[in-house]
């Protein structure tokens, strides 16, 4: 594995990484995760100190960052929206100016994608993208990992969207599957596609890696032969306002076992980023339930807890790439 041209380097989208490059940080992840398994440490990071700043609630992503950092003998600082005056009552210019003097390496999530390029442009260290509204390139990542585990090759993989198409998850997949040569499938109703500028982006990305783009509002003809089918909740962070429209926009879209036989492939797998609205197990499921009589949204709970799911290998995931990541842009190897 060659790293030179990752070292010093932020990591905001995939769009700004080549090929190789994105394919790099999933080799990594694997000897990472093999290392860890057979207690092999690894300090990459040893005495270096990380801001992990959350605008935003957060679980795998929190999680991933704190224990990839102590795996790697490194310092991890959490810093939420309450802690810090970043944009508030101080610039975020600023802020990252004084951060970058006094840690190694930022984690940011957040809204604005603006926000983590600011970060990336002042603090003058490595900054990793937790996620923001338009991108969410360490999910790609694990994701990645995940399929890379099941069929042993990204290549060539049917990998189908299903859900709100213009979305930060879906925005990052259909970049970064084409980016590695996948058939890259978006199936949402037509108001929910990706925005022009992000699927013309994908089809250059496939143009080169002898991938396949195709946005769709037909769920049956990008269904057909899947080798994955993904998927998100309907209602993204901060959009809580939109959950009748999108119910009744989106529920011809919810992963069920009919849209499972109709891959035709028994060997499929479901990938869901998560959390996940499967059963009536959370206050957000119980509520949605009371108002619009619905007991599961995107995903069904057969689907949810059957073999075809990767749903927590995947989560597991989140931790090895996000390790990778930072190893390979911050670390020594
Ligand atoms: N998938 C994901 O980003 O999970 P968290 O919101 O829990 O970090």
């Amino acid at each position: 594995m060659d790293f030179t041209t990752l070292k010093g380097r932020s990591f905001l989208a995939e769009k700004e990484f080549s090929r190789e490059e994105f394919l790099t940080f999933i080799e990594l992840a694997e000897k990472l995760k093999d290392e860890k398994k057979k207690g092999i440490t690894h300090r990459h990071l040893e005495g270096k100190n990380i801001a992990l700043l959350f605008e935003k609630p957060s679980t795998r992503t929190r999680c991933a960052f704190t224990v990839a950092c102590i795996d790697l003998g490194a310092h991890p600082e959490y810093l939420g929206k309450d802690d810090i005056q970043l944009g508030k009552k101080e610039s975020i210019e600023d802020t990252a100016k004084v951060l970058g003097r006094m840690f190694d390496g930022i984690e940011f999530r957040g809204f604005e994608h603006k926000k983590v390029q600011m970060l990336a442009e002042h603090s003058g260290v490595p900054v990793w993208n937790g996620l923001t509204d338009m991108w969410h390139p360490t999910q790609t990542l694990a994701d990645f990992l995940t399929v890379k585990e099941n069929f042993g090759k990204l290549e060539g993989i049917k990998f189908v969207y299903v859900g709100d198409g213009r979305n930060n998850v879906a925005n990052s997949l259909l970049v970064g599957g084409a980016l590695v040569g996948m058939d890259v499938r978006i199936a949402s109703p037509e108001s929910l596609f990706p925005e022009q500028d992000v699927v013309e982006l994908a089809k250059e990305y496939a143009a080169q890696s002898g991938g396949k783009v195709t946005i769709t509002s037909n769920v049956d003809e990008a269904v057909a032969g899947a080798d994955v089918i993904y998927t998100d909740v309907w209602v993204s962070m901060g959009e809580e306002d939109k959950f009748a429209e999108r119910i009744s926009l989106l529920s011809p879209y919810q992963v069920n076992m009919e849209m499972v036989k109709k891959t035709g492939n028994n060997d499929m797998i479901f990938l869901h980023c998560l959390p996940a609205f499967h059963d009536l197990e959370t206050a957000y499921g119980r509520d949605i339930n009371e108002k619009h009589g619905l007991p599961e949204m995107e995903v069904t709970d057969e689907v949810f807890r059957s073999n075809h799911s990767k749903v927590f290998d995947q989560a597991e995931n989140r931790m090895h790439t996000i390790k990778a990541v930072m190893a390979a842009t911050l670390g020594n190897l």
